[in-house]
Order: C-alpha cells, then structure tokens, then sequence
C-alpha cells in the first residue's frame, strides 16, 4: 500500500502522508493542507470521512461489527469483567489488578458524597424537568463545589478529578429520578458494589429496606459495559472539543450529556420504546410503520435502527437482545413490545430499502426494555446511557489532554453575502 497521496489541483500535485492503524486502519494526514495549497481545506458535514484524532482506547470495524475496549472484545468484556474493571481498563489502559480495584473503588466511595446545598439547585427544578437536562446542569454545578477538579495537568490532579465525577455522578442520576417521582435526596450504602449502590441509591424506599435482585444487578452492570465507549461518537467529540479548550473535565462530560440527549444519539433508547409502544397502540401493525419509516414525505424513523458506523449488526444491539430473552424469563416479566421489536428486525432485515442501506438494530433498539423490566422508568433509559458512556468520556479526555491536542476548531465554506455598505435604517 502506497504511504503517500497525491492530490494533484490545477496540474500542480501535493503530496501527503498517509498514516496507518494498528488494526490496519489508513488515513490521509493532511495537516499541511491549507498551508501547502495557500488556503484549500476539505468539507465534510457531519464528519463522515474525517478522524479527529489518534486513540488507542476503542476499536470499531463497522463493516464487521467488531467493538474492541483497549484490544478486548466487547463479548469477552460483557461475560467475564464488571462495570468498574471495565472504567479502569478504559481510562487507564490495563484491566487492574485486585489491590488496584480495590484502591480504585475505595477513592471513588471517599468521594461519594454530594455538598448539600446542590438539593437547593435540584429543589429549583420542576419535576417535569427532563433528567438528561437536569444531570446536565448538575455536572456543571458540580465544579462550583470541586474547584480542584478544573485546573488539571498533572495525572494526579486528573486522577482526583476522575473519581469524583465517578462518585458523584451515580448519586446525581439517582437524585435526579428521586426529585421526579418525590422521594428523598438519599445516599445508597458504600459497602455495596458500584452498580448494585447506584440501584439502592435509585430505588431505596424511606421506609422499608432495599433488598437487591442479583439478575437486576448484574443486567444493569452488563448494560453499563456496553455503553461504557464508542470511539469518536457524537457525545464523546463533544467531550473532547470543550474539553480542547482546558475548560474543565467536569464541564467538558457536563456537554456530552447535553449532546447524548439527542433523540439521533443516546436519547434513541427512549424514542425506541415510546415509538414500541405506539406501534402497540396502533394494534401492533409493524407493516405500517415500517411503511412510515421509509417513506421520504414522512420524518418519522425506525429508531433504533442504523448506524454511522456499523453497516452490520452492532455487537452490543446482538448481546443486549439475548439478555433481554434473559432478563425477562428471569424476571418473570412478559413484555409484548419485545415481540413487536423482534418482529420489526425480522422485517427490516428482509426489507430491501434497509438491507440496500446497511440499516441494522443499534444499541438503543433492544436495551429499554431490559431497562423496564429492571424498573427503571423510561425518562431515565437515557440517564443510564450517560451513566455506562461517564468511563469512555473521561477516557477521552484524559488521553486528549495528555497527549497535549490542539483546541478543536473546525474551517468551514463561506457560502453568504459578499462584502456590501451599509445602509441606514432610512434606506432599508
Ligand atoms: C447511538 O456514533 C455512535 O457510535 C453512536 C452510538 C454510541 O454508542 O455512541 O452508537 C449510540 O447514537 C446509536 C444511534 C441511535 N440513533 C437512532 O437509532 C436514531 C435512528 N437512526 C438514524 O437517525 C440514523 O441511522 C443515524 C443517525 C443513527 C445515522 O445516521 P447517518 O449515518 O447520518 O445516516 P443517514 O441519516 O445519512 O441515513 C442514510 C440513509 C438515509 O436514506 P437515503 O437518504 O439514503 O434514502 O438511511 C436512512 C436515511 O433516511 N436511514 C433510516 C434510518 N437511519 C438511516 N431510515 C429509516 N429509519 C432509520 N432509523
């Protein structure tokens, strides 16, 4: 393979390197671009041809429908690790060892407390307000209490910064579902593990004791590590580009909430089931909305299908649909919109419109109904999703930050007026 491109513009020729992968991956480096055609860029909406960077922190091959955490396969991950091994395998490079997690999970719990007068922020909210929106606010208002965790250059500082975010933003979530259904601001138990203290810390009643549910705590714990990174997504490019500016790690996580929240992003898993349960409503005729879905005149989308990347099965839509199966016959909970959703797959793959478009379950399509089943209420499916995605934000960034990248700032093509007078109010 030739380690050089060519571009050739009004006969003259530019040459530029072109970099190569680990798992054989190339791109044209074109750092030089602009500087070596006196001013060219590329254009590129949405960014579908373009890397932002270099990591070594998630692999994807969409073609195949390979996820890969720092060289682990998803499907080993999912089985074998739990939540908080897979955040330190992400964000430090290497699974732990015991006396690692241990001390890593014991920093987390020193750090599990949230400064009361935060309930004062949280009690400024109406309960209507959406929690995507309120954990957004919150992280934010997290920094006026963590002033140490702005200014972070050294690892150490990171290091401080990185576990009290994944101390304090399981509480965030779990007060931000409390104040909605008018229950106390409480704490959970820190001699629970990470994921079975955020359940008790959600769904403990003021006066009876929280039993947990082993198939509950593990199916949240296996959803978590499916949600945890996913390269250069959208919420993730955002963390990355606030966090370009040195704002804050806090701030930076603060964005990707807001940009997860998108129904095109992590708030598919709520558009999923809502878009599930109207098609039960309708009488459960899929034909039709199938029909809807690929019908130009109409905005309506089959959510929780398609990919920018994964022109095959996602991995994890294929691991959350057998736990699904799972969950529910352990649970002894009969769902009917998972058989409208596997009856929808079923169409869609025998469909031409979406099998000619590469069109596949993504990971929204399946993960809220084990949501359901494990009780937790459809306005916080995509809470749950920032909860797993918090380890792969703060891994981004970290390795953003340390391997000193430039503050993102993308060109653009000026397509608006050219230069004209102006003219007085008198005149217009
Ligand atoms: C996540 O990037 C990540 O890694 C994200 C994520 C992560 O872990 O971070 O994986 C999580 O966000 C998963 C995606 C969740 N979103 C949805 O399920 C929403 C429904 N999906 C679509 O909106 C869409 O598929 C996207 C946004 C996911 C991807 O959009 P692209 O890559 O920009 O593709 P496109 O919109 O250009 O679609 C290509 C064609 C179009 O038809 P044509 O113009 O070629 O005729 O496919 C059609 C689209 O209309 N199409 C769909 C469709 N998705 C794409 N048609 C009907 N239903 C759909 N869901």
């Amino acid at each position: 393979m030739s380690k050089t491109a060519i571009l050739e513009i009004d006969g003259k020729k530019y040459e530029f390197p072109i970099v190569e992968g680990t798992e054989n991956e190339l791109a044209i480096d074109i750092k030089s671009l602009r500087g070596d055609t006196n001013g060219i860029t590329t254009l590129d909406p949405g960014y579908k041809n373009t890397g932002s960077c270099e990591s070594a922190i998630t692999f994807l091959n969409g073609e195949e429908g390979i996820l890969r955490y720092r060289g682990y396969s998803i499907e080993e991950l999912a089985e074998k690790a739990d939540f908080l091994e897979v955040a330190y395998l992400l964000i430090f490079g290497e699974l732990p060892t015991k006396s690692q997690l241990e001390k890593f999970h014991n920093d987390i719990k020193a750090q599990s407390h949230v400064d009361e007068d935060v309930k004062k922020i949280i009690d400024g909210f109406p309960k209507s307000a959406h929690p995507m929106g309120v954990l957004s606010s919150l992280t934010s208002a997290l920094v006026a209490f963590n002033p140490s965790s702005v200014n972070v250059d050294s690892e150490e500082e990171m290091y401080n910064a990185i576990v009290r975010i994944l101390a304090k933003f399981p509480v965030l979530t779990a007060w931000a579902y409390r104040k909605r259904v008018g229950l106390p601001l409480d704490y959970g138990d820190d001699n629970l593990g990470y994921v079975e203290n955020f359940l008790k810390m959600m769904f403990k009643k003021p006066s009876g004791e929280y039993v947990s549910n082993k198939v509950v705590v593990e199916s949240l714990d296996k959803l978590l590590i499916l949600h945890a990174d996913h390269e250069q997504n959208c919420s993730t490019s955002t963390v990355r580009m606030v966090g370009s500016s040195h704002a804050g790690l806090f701030v930076s996580i603060s964005a990707g909430i807001a940009a997860l929240w998108g129904p095109l992003h992590g708030g598919a898993n709520q558009a999923v089931i809502e878009m599930l349960e109207a098609i039960k409503e309708d009488g459960g005729d899929t034909k039709k909305f199938m029909a809807k879905a690929k019908d130009k005149d109409d905005p309506f989308r089959l959510m929780g299908f398609g990919h920018r990347v994964y022109k095959n099965f996602d991995p994890r839509a294929k691991i959350i649909k057998r736990s699904a199966d799972n969950v529910l016959d352990a649970l002894g909970i009969e769902d009917p919109v998972l058989d409208i959703a596997k009856g929808l797959e079923r169409e869609a793959l025998e469909d031409s419109y979406f099998v000619d478009r590469k069109l596949y379950p993504n990971v929204d399509f399946y993960s809220g109904i084990i949501y359901r089943a494990l009780g937790i209420p459809v306005e916080m499916f995509t809470p749950m999703f920032a909860l797993g995605r918090l380890p792969g934000w703060i891994a981004q960034w970290r390795e953003m930050r340390l391997r000193k990248e430039p503050i993102g700032r993308p060109r653009q093509v000026y397509i608006g007026e050219k230069l004209r007078s102006f003219k007085d109010i008198s005149n217009r």
